[in-house]
C-alpha cells in the first residue's frame, strides 16, 4: 500500500518530491519506492532512508544498491531527524512511519515535517490500549477512554485517527484519512495533511457507546454532546460503556482506492499481491462512514441461531429496509449499518425464516 500510495503521488506531481522511510528496518520499502514508485523521476525524487539502529546501515546500503538518484541514508533517532528537518525547514511529501509499539510521541513532529497535502503512512503495533484491554494505557497514550468492543480493530483505528486529527488541528491544519486497515496486530493508517481544517470537520471527533447488556450502539460528536438516553433493554437497566474521543468520520477515501487499484493493474502481477488487491476492494466498498458496526457472530449469539447470517444477504436486506449497510472492510464477518439493534435482530430473524 505504501508503494502504491507513493507511486500515485509521484505520477501526479509536477515538481520534485522528498520521501522519508523513517524506520526502514532492512530498507525494503524505500527499495520498492525506488524501483516501483519513482518511475522516470529518479532525479526529482529524493529518498531519505533512516533507521535508528546503526548496525543496520550496512545491510540497508547493500539492499539499496539497485537504486539511482538522490538517496540519503541515516541512522538517527526518529525524533532527532524530524526535529532537525523542521529546524532546517525541510519538508517531506511522504513519511512512512513504521514503528514498533505506539508512535504517539512522533506524530506532532511528523506532521510538522510534512508538506501540505503531504502523506503520512502510520503504523502502530500497540493493540492493547486502543482495543480496551489496557484502559490506563489508553488514557496515557491516546488521551481517550477505550472499552472492549466486538469491532475492536475498527475502534483501534478510530482511536488512532482521532489522536492524529487532534494533533493536526492543534497546528491549525486538517487531516484526511485515506485508508485504514489492520490484521489484528498492526494498525495502519494513510493520512493526508491539509493546509486548512475543512469546515465542520471537528464533528468527526466523538464518543461511541455500547450497551454492556444488549450490545446496542450509539455515537455522538463531541460538538453536540448531550448525554446518553437510557438503553431500551431490561427496563432501562442497560449500561453504556463509552469509548473516545475517537474519529467517527469516514475511514477510507474510496476514490483514491479506486485509482490505486487501477494503478495496481498496470504493475506486474507479482508486485501487488492478490491479498493486497482484495484488501483494497474491501476497503473501497466500505468507506467506513458511521462507526456502528456489529459482528454477525454476536447477532447470531443474541438470537440463539446456530451460525451467523450470511453477510451479503444481511447487507442487502438492511438496504431493502431503507438503511445504510455494508460489509465492514476493516474486520471480517461484521456489518456496518445505521439500523438500530432491535431492527437489525429482526431482519436477521426474518432471514432465518426464509431459510437464508
Ligand atoms: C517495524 S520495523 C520497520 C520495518 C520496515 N518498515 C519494513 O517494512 O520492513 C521498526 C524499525 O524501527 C527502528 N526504530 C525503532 N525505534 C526507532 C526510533 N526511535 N528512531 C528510528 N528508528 C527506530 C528499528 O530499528 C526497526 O528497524
Ligand atoms: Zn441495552
Amino acid at each position: 500500500m505504501s508503494v502504491l500510495l507513493a507511486r500515485h503521488q509521484r505520477s501526479r506531481a509536477t515538481r520534485s518530491l522528498r520521501w522519508l522511510d523513517l524506520m526502514a528496518g532492512c530498507g525494503i520499502r524505500a527499495l520498492r519506492w525506488g524501483l516501483e514508485a519513482v518511475g522516470g523521476h529518479a532525479a526529482e525524487t529524493e529518498l531519505w532512508i533512516n533507521d535508528g539502529d546503526p548496525d543496520r546501515l550496512a545491510l540497508i546500503q547493500a539492499n539499496l544498491q539497485p537504486l539511482q538518484g538522490a538517496i540519503r541514508l541515516t541512522a538517527d533517532a526518529a525524533d532527532t531527524l524530524l526535529h532537525g528537518a523542521i529546524l532546517k525547514r525541510k519538508r517531506f511529501d511522504f513519511i512512512d512511519l513504521d514503528a514498533f509499539g505506539a508512535p504517539g510521541a512522533l506524530i506532532q513532529p511528523a506532521l510538522q515535517a510534512l508538506r501540505f497535502e503531504g502523506l503520512l503512512f502510520l503504523a502502530s503495533t500497540d493493540g492493547r490500549s486502543p482495543t480496551g484491554h489496557d484502559r490506563v494505557g489508553a488514557i496515557r497514550s491516546l488521551g481517550a477512554a477505550a472499552r472492549a468492543h466486538p469491532a475492536s480493530w475498527e475502534m483501534a483505528l478510530r482511536q488512532q485517527i482521532g489522536l492524529v486529527a487532534r494533533q493536526a488541528w492543534m497546528l491549525g491544519h486538517g487531516l484526511q484519512p485515506l485508508f485504514s486497515f489492520s490484521e489484528g496486530r498492526t494498525f495502519r493508517l494513510a493520512l493526508r495533511l491539509r493546509r486548512r481544517i475543512p469546515a465542520g470537520d471537528e464533528r468527526n471527533l466523538g464518543l461511541v457507546a455500547r450497551c454492556e447488556r444488549c450490545g446496542a450502539q450509539r455515537f455522538q460528536p463531541l460538538l453536540k454532546l448531550s448525554g446518553w438516553p437510557a438503553c431500551s433493554c431490561a427496563d432501562g437497566q442497560g449500561r453504556w460503556s463509552v469509548s473516545g474521543p475517537l474519529w467517527i468520520g469516514p475511514l477510507q477515501e474510496p476514490l483514491l482506492l479506486l485509482q490505486l487499484m487501477a494503478d495496481a493493474q498496470e504493475l506486474n502481477r507479482q508486485q501487488i499481491s492478490p491479498i493486497t488487491l482484495r484488501l483494497m476492494q474491501r476497503l473501497q466498498a466500505d468507506p467506513g462512514d458511521g462507526p456502528t458496526v456489529w459482528s454477525t457472530d454476536e447477532l447470531a449469539r443474541r438470537l440463539g441461531l446456530g451460525g451467523p447470517p450470511a453477510l451479503g444477504r444481511l447487507v442487502r436486506a438492511l438496504q431493502a429496509a431503507g438503511h445504510r449497510a455494508s460489509a465492514s472492510g476493516v474486520m471480517p464477518g461484521q456489518v456496518r449499518t445505521d439500523a438500530e439493534l432491535p431492527e437489525l435482530l429482526q431482519i436477521c430473524t426474518s432471514l432465518r425464516g426464509e431459510g437464508l
